[in-house]
């Protein structure tokens, strides 16, 4: 992606000449054309009735790009609110759950999924990490050791929210086809950053939001189900469109959108099909390309300011665009705050959000700067330069 192009991209993007934005990996900034195709659709429905002005060819485009994103059908793709929504609805229809079975996940697993696999923990089920290596991620060979006949899932936060860590799923994914154990993986954060090919993956379940990298509307994520899992799945919640009366009885529906309901804001499908088809034009290994050369450059340059302590984990040349640190004298929550008073956006994460790694580390928050391809060096420098400025002030 050349200087040209970001300036095209940031030219079509309004938030880029109102704020200084890295907090992508909270949520990112839409295009004007993302921002139309939802106010153009809420027109519609303003002016011609909303049920009158529902158009199927918006879902089909949504459903269309979203499965050319991942490399799939798009009979193995759902649309839900959110990611955690999501996932707790294909984790929910996994059941039941019987005394001894066993759960193995990565350390770095999102809080919101770890409280859903609770429930199964409750009802006998058992849970167990897999042990990291020596740079933090998911170790694939402590992994094989622990495989048996009681595994009964596999769940990997693929690009946890709080490091840049890039946990080895394709491999993980090798030991779960090869064993025939079902395997979730959360990709919030890798759709839109990382090409992300659910063959080469070998997931059965695999969901992430449109809000983050893939720049579309809040209240939108993707759920993606291998069709031959299709069956493993009875969603706990049903309605016309899953479960349609055939005549005879409920009919659940064969592909992904019993995930679904039919009651949906079309609006931001528009938004997320537009997203969508802006990121697949990009192209996933360009975007790539571009987060990682500047995330380098923003890892380097942080290391140079006193007082501030990067909280990296995996190899230090396998990284992705987002940046955990904290600043001495600084809570995470009060320097996102005062950076966001000089019209800079970044992160901060507690524990809950990431429970398992962050005691492990010994961590209570970390401030985070996500990069984007949107992003320029100019902006870079700014937000070193507060971060160098609020490094010398000693804080709050
Ligand atoms: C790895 C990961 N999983 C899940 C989530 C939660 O997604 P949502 O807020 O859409 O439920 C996040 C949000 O930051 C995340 O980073």
């Amino acid at each position: 992606m050349n200087l040209a192009e970001v300036e095209r991209l940031r030219g079509a993007t309004p938030g880029c000449a109102s704020v200084i934005h890295f907090n992508h990996a909270g949520a990112s900034l839409p295009s004007q054309a993302t921002l139309d195709a939802i106010l153009g659709q809420l027109q519609r429905e303003a002016l011609g009735g909303p049920m009158e002005a529902a158009d199927q060819n918006i879902q089909a485009r949504a459903r269309a790009a979203a499965a050319a994103l991942l490399n799939t059908v798009p009979e193995a793709m759902a649309f839900a609110s959110s990611g955690s929504a999501a996932w707790g609805m294909a984790f929910n229809a996994l059941g039941p759950w019987q005394s001894g079975d066993r759960i193995l996940i990565g350390r770095h697993e999102w809080g919101g999924n770890l409280a859903c696999i609770a429930r199964a923990v409750g009802a006998g089920a058992q849970l167990e990490v897999i042990p990291c290596d020596k740079s933090g991620a998911v170790s694939v060979t402590a992994l094989e050791q622990m495989i048996d006949p009681r595994v009964k899932l596999i769940a990997l936060t693929w690009l946890p929210a709080n490091s840049g860590l890039i946990n080895p799923a394709e491999a993980i994914g090798a030991v779960a086809r090869q064993h025939g154990i079902p395997y979730f993986i959360d990709a919030g954060q890798a759709l839109g950053q990382l090409p992300c090919d659910v063959e080469a993956l070998n997931c059965d379940v695999l969901k992430g939001a449109g809000r983050k990298f893939l720049r579309g509307p809040r209240g939108t994520a993707l759920l993606y189900i291998r069709p031959a899992f299709m069956q493993r799945l009875e969603p706990t919640q049903l309605d016309v469109l899953s479960a349609p009366w055939d005549g005879e009885g409920f009919a659940l529906r064969n592909d992904a959108r019993r995930f679904e309901t039919s009651e949906v804001s079309v609006a931001l499908l528009a938004g997320l099909a537009n997203a969508l088809e802006e990121c697949n034009g990009l192209g996933l290994s360009v975007i790539r390309k571009r987060i990682d050369s500047l995330s380098r450059y923003v890892r380097e340059r942080l290391k140079t300011i006193p007082g501030l302590t990067l909280h990296t984990l995996g190899p230090a040349d396998h990284q992705s665009g987002l940046i955990a640190f904290t600043l001495r004298g600084w809570g995470s929550v009060e320097l996102k705050l005062r950076l966001a008073q000089s019209g800079i956006n970044i992160g901060a994460n507690g524990v809950a959000y990431t429970p398992l790694d962050m005691q492990a580390r010994g961590l209570e928050s970390i401030a985070r700067i996500a990069v984007s391809y949107l992003n320029t060096e100019e902006e870079i420098e700014v937000l070193l330069g507060s971060l160098r400025e609020l490094a010398g002030d000693g804080g709050v």
